[in-house]
């Protein structure tokens, strides 16, 4: 049995007075690794800004484990990873532990010094994201891949069953980006983890996501990848007529 983890209905999303999101709908299940991708502009950070309940809908439903976002039962559940995740502040002195470790604080237990199993939930998050090497070092001496991974283990830590990511391929090397996505996928198919990934690498998200999502203010295609359309047919369903227009997608091998 399937078991929905995020229904969005009819979805309308206005920023300044703008329509950037109109009227969608979709369902994520459990298990899923969803890729969305689309132009620049076209409301794929306002969905996830939307999921997470930072900008409130126009019109329609978003329901996470059946609960609008940001309902205490979701404490926990969601993991982010914003698109700014790797430009962490360079002038704060922080470990990768301890980064870490504030995926496992939350409103709750801020002022808690027990450890309630948050040692050993850093320990794993650390470990799941190959940083054990690092794991004393400043967040600022860190790779651009290095960070991004060490964002993924703060999200981690919180013991998340849904991972939201946007654009965490971007600024890092090719062989970290190949890492990153392996643990991805191996958090999904051995960890249940259900992932909805945004990224302009249309060849990168390929490769890992089961199901594409090609957003562009509606949804313009969803379904198995292995059904996602190839470059043409992509401008045919965005109306696109001139060969020479720049699609903005970046197709790297
Ligand atoms: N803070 C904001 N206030 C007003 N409009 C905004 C704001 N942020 C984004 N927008 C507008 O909303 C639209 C969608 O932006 P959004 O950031 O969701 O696109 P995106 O698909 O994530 O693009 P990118 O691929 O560049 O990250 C754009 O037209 C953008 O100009
Ligand atoms: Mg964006």
């Amino acid at each position: 049995m399937e078991k929905p983890i995020l229904e969005v209905f009819n979805l309308v999303v206005a920023r300044s007075g703008k329509l950037v999101i109109k009227d969608i709908s979709l369902t994520i299940n459990e298990g899923e690794f969803v890729g969305i991708v689309g132009p620049n502009g076209s409301g794929k950070s306002t969905l996830m800004l939307a999921i997470l309940g930072i900008l409130k809908p126009s019109r329609g439903s978003i329901e996470i484990y059946g609960n609008p976002p940001l309902s205490r039962k979701l404490h926990r559940r969601i993991g982010w990873v914003s698109q700014a995740a790797a430009n962490l502040p360079k002038d704060v002195r922080l470990t990768v532990r301890e980064l870490v470790r504030l995926g496992t604080v939350n409103s709750g237990n801020m002022f808690d010094l027990r450890d309630n199993g948050r040692r050993e939930r850093v320990d794993n998050a650390i470990s799941m994201t190959g940083l054990e090497d690092v794991e004393d070092i400043d967040i600022s001496r860190l790779s651009g891949g290095q960070r991004q991974r060490a964002v993924i283990a703060r999200a981690l830590a919180t013991e998340a069953d849904f991972i939201l990511l946007d654009e965490p391929l971007v600024g890092i090397d090719r062989e970290s980006r190949n890492s990153l996505l392996k643990l991805l996928d191996q958090l999904c198919h051995e960890e249940g983890k259900t992932i909805l990934m945004v990224s302009h690498d249309l060849t990168a998200i390929r490769k890992t996501a089961h199901r594409m999502i090609f957003l562009e203010e509606s949804i313009r295609f969803d379904g198995p990848t292995s059904s996602f359309p190839d470059l043409e047919k992509l401008a045919d369903l965005r109306g696109i007529n001139d060969p020479h227009e720049d699609h903005q997608m970046h197709v790297e091998n």
